[in-house]
């Protein structure tokens, strides 16, 4: 229905990726998002050895036979764990047709990766990486706005200011993200000159997706405000839905707390816990603004049906203006 340079350059059927999210975008929501025809990469950060990495890759290979991609995490690298080089040879050993780089410059990366005959997506949220992304030579350009959930940089532009202002300076194909949920964010994200988009939040309120149902519930009540921007003062703002436990964090920040006083309210296995034990107040959730425009959780076919469907009759309103 929409063939894009995304659809072809990835070989996917629609133009969409359910963006990588952390622990959570494993093979359980890899498969069903790669039979509805969309692209999920899982998090090679959260499988530290050569064997999970093969065994993942194997998971979603009993699911489906659908292209799906795997997030490089390039943030620097501290203490013993496998270095962001060591993580590639095993995507590469593993067979994964598709690898998004983030969080760090993709030149080293780019030549291992483009010679393995990979598909090479670079993630990023200011107009300067884009650019840097564009030298790199690689294959698409991911942007986010700063209503996005997850981590939308420092700056704080909105998809309708950024999306054009990356597209101003590059000629990488661009996938767009941050807000993006229904027909008409879609076609917004298209019309701005992206070749497809990256839903992370709206996809979290899916049947399929794996977190605690307290979630999914809590998220059809709030509103678009109810989201904060966490460890701004660290320098890494996070996008999370509001709570009294991220009230306190922000409140500690603007006191001046230090990374060592914050760490046991920010802490990534505290979170990964209670995304399944349904721990809504206690814990940091990343969530986009975009949540207050949620009000169902279908399935992941029907939602991704639903937005082209939404996308098509808005194509064809415009075609008769
Ligand atoms: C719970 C959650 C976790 C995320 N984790 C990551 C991540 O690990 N790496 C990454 O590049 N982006 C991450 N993101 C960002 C998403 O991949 C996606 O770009 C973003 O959610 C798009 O904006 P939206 O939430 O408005 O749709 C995360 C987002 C959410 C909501």
């Amino acid at each position: 229905m929409f063939k894009t340079e995304m659809t072809e350059i990835l070989g996917i059927q629609h133009p969409i990726q359910c963006g990588t999210m952390m622990a959570l975008t494993t093979s359980e929501i890899i498969g069903p998002i790669a039979e509805a025809g969309c692209l999920c990469c899982f998090p090679s950060a959260s499988f530290d050895t050569r064997e999970a990495t093969l065994e993942e890759v194997k998971k979603i290979r009993d699911l489906t036979d659908k292209p799906y991609g795997a997030n490089l995490n390039l943030f620097p690298h501290f203490g013993d764990g496998p270095s962001p080089e060591e993580r590639l040879d095993w995507l590469i050993e593993a067979g994964v047709p598709i690898i998004e780089t983030s969080g760090g410059n993709p030149n080293p990366f780019r030549e291992n990766i483009r010679s393995a005959g990979i598909k090479h997506i670079h993630k990023v949220a200011r107009v300067r990486d884009a650019v840097k992304a564009e030298q790199a030579g690689v294959d698409m350009i991911s942007v986010v706005g700063t209503e996005c959930g997850g981590h939308p940089g420092l700056e704080e532009v909105g998809f309708i200011v950024l999306i054009p202002a990356v597209l101003d300076v590059i000629k990488t194909p661009l996938i767009a993200g941050g807000g993006i949920c229904d027909g008409r964010t879609f076609m917004a994200a298209l019309s701005l000159g992206a070749c497809g988009v990256n839903i992370g939040t709206r996809f979290m309120n899916t049947k399929e997706f794996p977190i605690h149902e307290n979630f999914k519930n809590k998220v059809i009540e709030n509103t678009a405000t109810e989201t904060v921007l966490a460890m701004k003062t660290l320098g890494n703002p996070a996008r999370v839905m509001k709570t009294p436990w991220t009230d306190k964090i922000v409140q500690m920040e603007n006191a001046g707390s230090s990374i060592e006083d914050l760490v046991p309210l920010i802490s990534g296995m505290l979170s990964r816990e209670g995304w399944l034990t349904g721990e809504v107040e206690n814990g940091m959730y990343s969530y986009g603004q975009v949540m207050g425009r949620i009000h169902d959780t279908p399935t992941v076919k029907e939602l991704v049906d639903r937005i082209l469907a939404e996308a098509s009759e808005r194509r064809d309103c415009l075609n008769r203006l």
